[in-house]
């Protein structure tokens, strides 16, 4: 085997974790990123966000010195045959992709090439531009280049683990060079090979991802249903998952979707759509039970709890999902928002990502160090993440702690009748109101 050289634009999730990867494998990769404070915590083996796995492996690379963090391109581009851009495409205001980072990096990138180069993008992009960045860069760019597509698929929570062991590997070129490439770059991952043009593997990312963020508004539409028709939405989803054709991965009914891909995803591939033409109505719907979801949560709160004015409940989770300490577009924000809305006093806990919040709500948010310690005086356990270590709480000592026994479970994690025989007032998206299945 001969290492490649690479380069990496963008050390977030997708970069950071792409590139420490690639480095395990024995190539040298050049990680650049804009940002000096992150590049200079990363120098020093220091990941400046929660992701399991990664430190150990960015530090064992750090070491062999088979990973260089620079926020200089122009001492890694130049050597590295590939260059992936692994930059943020968040969402406008309107819901499309915002492509300045894409742009910028590209742009950058062209001034410093040597040789042929293939510049990937691993970001998740709208179809097709590529063909506005090649007219961009062609000025500037003065040796030969080509574009390819690899979209990435890893979850923020077990990213190390997805990079490693793909379900698949979309590879979009326009040569068979390019394609050869980075299917030599590969060929230590196990996954299927998809080895397309372009505009199929950049809609195959847009695809994945809204599929399931409907699979996600199905399930919690189907959990008001079941409310109204006395059914008790677990079991109903359960029955229905083990169909293999459905399978119950995402068809889980909580507080809804967030995080920084889907619900950007889903309104870009909606204004996609619309520019071909194609009123996207289904994720659309989508979308609108998607926002309406902590709605749906925020009531089963004041259904209880009447007034929150003065009252002190206890919110627990506040990453968008287990394992991860980001917050973007979390639902645990949404819920603060309301209830300091309504004048409630908010203890929280989350294993990760509390400093985050205590930054967003300041004093707002009293964070405690334990989650039972955020219960103590508290007057409702709203459950917002599913951490595991919520799972098996000593509920017992949890009620002599609060001031009232209620729980919210926005995840589903308790049996409610387990629950409700321990003395609480439980409440569950689409279960069953009352102790008898
Ligand atoms: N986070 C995920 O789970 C995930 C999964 C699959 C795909 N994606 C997609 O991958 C892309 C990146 O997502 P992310 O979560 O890693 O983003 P991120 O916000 O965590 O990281 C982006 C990084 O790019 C850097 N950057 C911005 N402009 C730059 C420039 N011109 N030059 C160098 N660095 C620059 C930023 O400083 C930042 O560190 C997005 O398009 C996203 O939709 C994300």
């Amino acid at each position: 085997m001969t290492p490649m050289t690479i380069t990496i634009i963008g050390t977030g999730y997708v970069g950071l974790v792409t590139g420490a990867v690639f480095a395990d494998f024995g190539h040298k990769v050049y990680c650049v990123d804009i940002d000096p404070k992150k590049i200079d915590s990363l120098k020093k083996g220091n990941v400046p966000f929660f992701e399991p796995g990664l430190e150990e492996l960015v530090r064992r690379n750090l070491v062999q010195k088979r990973l260089i963090f620079t926020t200089s391109y122009e001492t890694s581009v130049p050597k590295s045959k590939v260059v992936f851009i692994c930059v943020g495409t968040p969402p406008k205001t309107n819901g499309e992709a915002d492509l300045t980072y894409l742009f910028d990096a590209v742009k950058e990138t062209a001034k410093h090439l040597k040789g042929y180069t293939l510049i990937t993008i691993k970001s998740t992009v709208p179809i097709g531009v590529e063909e506005k960045l090649e007219e961009t860069i062609k000025g500037t760019a003065k040796n030969k280049f080509e574009f390819a597509s690899c979209p990435e698929f890893l979850k923020e929570g077990s990213a190390v683990e997805d990079a490693k062991n793909p379900d698949r590997i979309v590879i979009g070129t326009k040569s068979k060079k390019a394609a050869d490439l980075l299917l030599d770059l590969y060929k230590h991952l196990n996954g299927q090979r998809v080895v397309c043009d372009l505009r199929s593997a950049q809609t195959i990312k847009y695809v994945a991802n809204t599929f399931l963020a409907t699979k996600i508004s199905f399930a919690n539409a189907v959990a008001d249903i079941c409310e109204k028709l006395g059914a008790d939405a677990e079991i109903v989803l359960s029955g229905a998952g083990y169909d293999k054709r459905i399978g119950r991965n995402f068809l889980y009914p909580g507080v809804g979707y967030g995080g920084s891909c889907f619900p950007k995803d889903v309104s870009a591939f909606i204004h996609i759509a619309d520019n071909v033409g194609y009123n996207f109505q289904l994720l659309k719907s989508v979308e609108d039970i998607n926002h309406n979801q902590v709605n749906v949560f925020f009531q089963k709160v004041t259904k209880h709890l009447k007034k929150l004015d003065g009252k002190t409940v206890t919110v627990l989770g506040l990453s968008f999902k287990p394992n991860t300490d980001d917050i973007r577009e979390a639902p645990s924000v949404k819920v603060i928002s309301k209830l300091l809305e309504q004048g409630a006093i908010i203890q929280a806990y989350d294993p990760a990502a509390a400093n985050h919040i205590r930054n967003m709500f300041k004093d707002g948010v009293k964070i405690y160090e334990n989650p039972y310690d955020a219960l103590e005086g508290s007057e409702a356990m709203l459950i917002i993440t599913e951490w595991n270590e919520f799972k098996e709480l000593d509920l017992t000592k949890v009620k002599h702690t609060m001031s009232k026994p209620i729980i919210i479970d926005g995840r589903n994690i308790y049996n409610p009748e387990t629950v409700r025989s321990l003395g609480f007032v439980y409440e569950g998206i689409g279960r069953i109101q009352s102790n008898k299945l």
